[in-house]
């Protein structure tokens, strides 16, 4: 077995296996859904992994373990960020911006101009993430979990933010504007 260098990237980014399911739902478990409830157990985000609408990417450390995930559902227009997280002692080494960048550029790639998602609206630290990654705060949704916590809508336009590769300019005296 080849012995893990320097020069090794700390992790990699792949589609989710059956048998990652359940880290990913322990993990889900502790840092997302704490207090509320396991919704996304083993069998749900077995479905996920396998389903054609979504894509589970996980973040694998050299030895092959998980030190974090995101689930995206697509539909015709609009993708919905399911679930993210990052393990805690991995937590501001930038894995969760390069989830959230693989699955944008996924849904890019799908045609995709607008990701939503939710976050608990007492979960300060997550919110500043979005932000941070070009998320907009769109409205609060009292009683959304389990008519006990408050969640805040976030959403992103893919097409307005930097990431769009850009068109290649017309060459002069080609422009089919009928102003220009
Ligand atoms: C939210 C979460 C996925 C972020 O993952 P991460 O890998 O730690 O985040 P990154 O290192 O990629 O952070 C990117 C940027 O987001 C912002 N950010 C990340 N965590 C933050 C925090 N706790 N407080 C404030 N800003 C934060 C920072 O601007 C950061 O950039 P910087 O470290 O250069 O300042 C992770 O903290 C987590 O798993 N939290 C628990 C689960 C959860 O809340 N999931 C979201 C449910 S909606």
């Amino acid at each position: 077995m080849p012995h893990p260098s320097i020069f090794d990237p700390p992790y990699r980014l792949e589609l989710a296996r059956p048998e990652h399911a359940s880290v990913i739902a322990r993990l889900s478990r502790d840092r997302v859904e704490q207090g509320l409830g396991w919704s996304w157990r083993v069998a749900r985000v077995g479905r996920a992994i396998a389903s054609a609408q979504s894509n589970v990417v996980v973040a694998l450390g050299p030895a092959g373990a998980v030190l974090g995930f995101g689930i995206m559902t697509y539909g015709d227009d609009e993708a919905h960020l399911q679930l993210i997280a990052v393990r805690a002692d991995q937590a501001r080494r930038g894995i969760g911006r390069a989830i959230v960048q693989w699955l944008e550029h996924t849904a890019r790639i799908a045609g995709v101009g607008l990701v939503w998602l939710e976050a608990r609206s007492a979960n300060v630290e997550a919110r500043a993430f979005y932000r941070r990654l070009g998320y907009r705060e769109l409205e609060r949704m009292p009683g959304y979990y389990q008519g006990i916590e408050a969640a805040v809508r976030l959403g992103k336009d893919l097409w307005e933010s930097p990431a769009r590769p850009a068109l290649p300019a017309p060459p002069p005296g080609t422009s089919d504007d009928p102003g220009a």
